[in-house]
């Protein structure tokens, strides 16, 4: 095995250089939508960090950017890929994707400053729109490379201000024509390592800082639409209304309680749009977000069928009517054995975990070996502002990954 790079640059410092971009006041923490103001500066940032580091920074025709450490000259095959995404949740934590992509650049320092012969080129990579945030498809990005989305279906995508994905796309340089399946960058990859804060308490539980991972539930996105009439909250009468919102209402409880029935699942509304959206005025329409998971794919699909029924009853009740639309599902991953194995005796201490959380390198795998490495976040507690790593796990971290990186491109 090669010899353990050592660190010279701090992850944290990295991530402090990024703490006052995209914070939102009224939140708390961090809201990085794709190509919002934020998520560009924090591209400029990664960007700009890279060439600081020689890398040569290529963006492609899916909004990925890479940035290859190739001191060989080595033909673009057989890469190994690490890296993450730098949008976030509304009101999310300044962890999850910046971890991935900081540890990166300090394990690329690492790398730089060790003796080594890469026989592999290496290539950092920054996924657009992971959280699904603003398009609610998570993965994009990495979705349209492997092509599980359509490029049609990802350009007609519409965010909450009404700007199509196509728009966005054009805006921000690229031709919405040339997004989808990109073969030849899947040509040029051999394996991805994917670092990520830990979004449970697995490393709590089990005293250790960093885990390697095993597999990621099955998970999607569903959209429950009920529809009623809308009118005056004030000359309505209670009686005769067909109120939507009741239906939705009924509907959440419902969620929980048929979620709870299944061992092992996790059923979610965090997000509900009202229709108009006015105190004083009676809703026409509800939209309520679904987020389902479970090991078992055939689980999920049976408890939205379930959850679908009971939206259904409620809706009829109300004298309203309901509509059920997939946003995305992404069936259970496994992590490839192999590359799984090869880390596991690179770092023998680390645990193996699954995880709940959806992530860039579960879509990758369906095309090239991926793994993925979670460093401990002491309070559990992901997708919130309260998401957090301390310094020394973070520096562990991003020495995990250049230890596994310097083992993979010597292999
Ligand atoms: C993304 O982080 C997800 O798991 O939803
Ligand atoms: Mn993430
Ligand atoms: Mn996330
Ligand atoms: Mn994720």
């Amino acid at each position: 095995m090669t010899e353990t790079p050592s660190q010279t640059t701090s992850v944290s410092g990295l991530l402090a250089e990024i703490a006052r971009i995209g914070t939102d006041s009224a939140r708390g923490g961090y809201s990085r939508p794709v190509y919002s103001a934020a998520e560009l500066e924090l591209r400029e940032w990664f960007t700009a960090s890279a060439r600081q580091r020689s890398l040569e920074i290529e963006e492609d025709r899916n909004g990925i950017i890479w940035a290859w450490w190739n001191p060989s000259g080595l033909p673009l095959a057989d890469a190994v890929v690490t890296g993450s995404h730098l949008d976030s949740v509304p009101g999310g934590g300044a962890f999850d994707g910046p971890l991935g992509v900081a540890s990166a650049l300090a394990a690329i320092d690492a790398l730089q400053a060790a003796d080594l012969r890469p026989t592999r080129p290496l290539a950092l990579a920054v996924f657009p729109e992971e959280e699904g945030s603003r398009y609610g498809l998570a993965c994009l990005g990495s979705q349209l490379m492997t092509g599980a989305v359509t490029p049609e279906r990802a350009a007609a995508l519409v965010d909450a201000d009404g700007t199509t994905f196509a728009d966005l796309a054009a805006r921000n340089g690229l031709d919405p024509r040339g997004i989808g399946r990109d073969d030849e960058r899947l040509s040029q990859i051999g394996c991805f390592v994917e670092l990520h804060v830990e979004q449970g308490r697995g490393l709590i539980d089990q005293g250790r800082a960093i885990a390697i991972g095993s597999s990621i539930l099955g998970h999607g996105r569903w959209r429950l639409s009920f529809s009623g009439q809308g009118n005056h909250a004030g000359t309505t009468l209670m009686n005769g209304r067909r109120d939507p919102m009741l239906a939705a209402a009924a509907s959440v409880l419902d969620v929980r309680r048929l979620g709870r029935a299944v061992e092992g699942a996790r059923a979610t509304v965090g997000k509900l749009d009202p229709i108009p959206g006015g105190s004083n005025v009676i809703a026409s329409r509800v939209d309520v977000w679904l987020d389902v998971r479970h090991e078992d794919d055939a689980v999920v699909a049976a408890l939205v069928t379930d959850i679908a029924a009971a939206a259904r009853e409620h809706a009829a009740a109300e004298g309203c009517a309901v509509t059920l639309t997939e946003a995305s599902m992404s069936p259970r991953v496994d992590f490839h054995p192999g590359l799984r194995g090869r880390l596991s005796t690179i770092l023998p201490d680390a645990p193996i975990l699954p995880t709940g959380a959806g992530h860039d390198a579960g879509v990758l795998k369906e095309e090239i070996p991926t793994a993925m490495l979670f460093v401990r976040n002491p309070t559990g507690i992901s997708h919130s502002p309260d998401e957090y790593v301390e310094d020394p796990d973070a520096d562990a971290g991003g020495h995990a990954l250049a230890t596994v990186l310097a083992d993979l491109i010597t292999y």
